[in-house]
């Protein structure tokens, strides 16, 4: 049989400067669901890339005396080597420059036309540059853009216009029946109330006062809207509309677009338009999350509190970074940077409770039983049923909140069984244990922490893939049949351990204090 498929996509960044930990974030999101779904048995694809079009990009390479493409060329080489040193496994990585994608959008746009969906006509209007969007004068706060509240232009042009107000029920009947297809709910209630029940407005897909772009084949004055050629890139990586749809029939429709609440309207309204002019599914779900804010407000040049992730990864690691970035970011909510939570959660997570856990029960395991445990012994101390039932649930709730997108909370119930299991450590005092010559008790200790290190470690793969192989490293465990996802449910099945000899700390104890001053003066660049 076939497996499943599973298709997640990021949005295709802008090359127009360096990524900062906001947009590593969706990255980080999408590649730990791609390794969830994998684990879980699904057939994955990923897909990441660069929206290279228009005339923010055209701009920023005029200025840096450089062709627009020789600028995005570059930009998409640094972009690729974060990707690798964040061990980020996309399948596929777009470039709207490249002609397996421009080919695809000026296709769409002809049979757009073909079928009436596009026509020509005149726009009057405001137009916000570095968010590539047209405004109408009742949109606008205060005279500036709404979306980012700088200045904008009047525009006059004559247009190529998409008719929106044809698939306004098609949308909204969708809506009814997909009660699902945007998380969190709150989103899908406000793009529904807000934009998509007070009727929607045909929206201008064209320009002519600029040339960066893809061209209306028909009437090649006219550059194609970089939304609708940017959005194109979902299926035209696909293969869509290629000589080869392989891949297309088998990954579409997506199982999961995460894009950042910035630009969930794009995705919510437009993109699922543009797929019903196409005759196209829908994704099954589109997942919004906020924002990466530091204490004064959003990243910026100006403010000099920009936090690029090489400055975290290059001296704390990648799976400490990784792990910041996604517990620190609730469901629905922004998150925040700081250097002092950034180093709280390094020193209390993940050296305290997790890292020590490792460390003492290697040491005890040595200690007591030359590094060896021979396999299960039942339950035997009073707490043992308890921290079996316990793991048990834990591995329920994570899966579910990892379903859901609540990945922070998925997180925090991992923590909760490190935690369990270091207080289980307590309850059962294995010294005492050793000290009276309670062989087997003290065995079936050793037993249940070994096994609930061996299920954290499972827990965390998606997450933290080199953590994960580290811990299971030194507690001998290698086995195939024993670090799949499918063998967290067993409990009693690990045989003939050998532990590493002299356990290596998962991760070192940071100086408070001197390395919040590092990260702060890395901020400043
Ligand atoms: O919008 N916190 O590209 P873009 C979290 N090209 N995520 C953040 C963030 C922050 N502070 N800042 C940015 C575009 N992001 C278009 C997309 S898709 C067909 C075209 C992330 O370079 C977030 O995911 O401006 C946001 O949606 C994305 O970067 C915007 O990237
Ligand atoms: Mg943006």
């Amino acid at each position: 049989m076939d497996k499943k498929t599973f298709y997640v996509t990021t949005p295709i960044y802008y090359p127009s400067g360096r990524f900062h930990i906001g947009t590593a974030y969706t990255t980080v999101l999408a590649d730990s669901m791609k390794r969830y779904k994998a684990m879980r048995g699904y057939d994955t694809r990923f897909l990441t890339g660069l929206d290279e079009h228009g005339q923010k990009i055209q701009e920023i390479a005029t200025k840096r005396g450089l062709t627009p493409q020789e600028h995005v060329d570059e930009m998409a080489r640094d972009a690729k080597k974060l990707w690798e040193k964040m061990h980020i496994e996309y399948d596929d990585f777009i470039r709207t420059t490249e002609p397996r994608h421009e080919k695809v959008v000026a296709k769409i746009f002809d049979k757009m036309m073909d079928n009436g969906d596009i026509y020509l006509g005149m726009y009057e209007g405001w137009y916000c540059t570095p968010c590539e969007s047209f405004f109408t004068e009742t949109q606008l706060v205060d005279g500036k853009c709404p979306d980012c509240g700088r200045e904008v232009k009047r525009m006059q042009e004559e247009s190529y216009f998409f008719n929106m107000k044809k698939y306004q029920k098609k949308l909204e009947k969708f809506y009814e029946e997909n009660p699902d297809f945007i998380l969190p709910e709150f989103r899908k209630n406000e793009i529904f109330n807000n934009f998509i029940k007070p009727g929607l407005e045909d929206l201008c897909v064209s320009r002519t006062s600029f040339d960066w772009g893809i061209k209306v084949p028909k009437n090649p004055k006219h550059v194609i809207y970089v939304w609708l050629d940017a959005l194109t890139n979902y299926i035209s990586a696909l293969g869509y509309g290629s000589e080869d749809e392989t891949l297309f029939k088998k990954y579409w429709p997506a199982d999961l677009q995460i894009v950042g609440k910035d630009i969930i309207r794009f995705h919510a309204i437009y993109w699922p338009i543009f797929l019903m002019a196409l005759n196209l599914p829908l994704p099954k779900r589109l997942f919004a999350h906020n924002f990466i804010m530091m204490k004064d407000g959003k990243m910026s040049k100006s403010k000099g509190n920009i936090v690029y992730p090489e400055l975290l990864i290059d001296r704390y690691g990648l799976d400490a970074t990784k792990y910041f970035l996604l517990r620190e970011m609730p469901y629905a909510q922004d998150g925040e940077f700081s250097p002092e939570t950034f180093v709280e959660r390094f020193n209390s997570d993940l050296c305290n409770d997790l890292g020590n856990l490792l460390n003492r029960t290697i040491a005890m395991v040595n200690k007591y039983f030359q590094g060896k445990v021979h396999g299960y012994k039942g339950r035997i101390n009073e707490p043992d049923e308890e921290i079996e039932e316990f793991a048990r649930k834990q591995i329920y709730e994570v899966e579910e909140n990892i379903e859901n997108m609540h990945i922070a909370n998925s997180l925090a119930e991992i923590w909760n069984l490190i935690s369990r299991t270091n207080k289980y450590i307590d309850e059962t005092a294995p010294w005492v244990l050793a000290k009276e010559e309670q062989k087997e008790k003290l065995e079936s200790v050793m037993y249940h922490l070994v096994e609930n290190l061996r299920k954290v470690a499972i827990l965390v793969k998606p997450f933290m893939p080199e953590t994960s192989a580290n811990i299971l490293k030194q507690l001998g465990i290698q086995d195939e049949e024993n670090v799949t996802w499918d063998s967290l449910k067993d409990y009693d099945k690990l045989k003939n351990i050998q532990v590493i000899e002299k356990g290596i700390p998962l991760f070192l104890r940071l100086d408070a204090e001197k390395e919040i001053d590092y990260i702060k003066q890395g901020m400043k660049g």
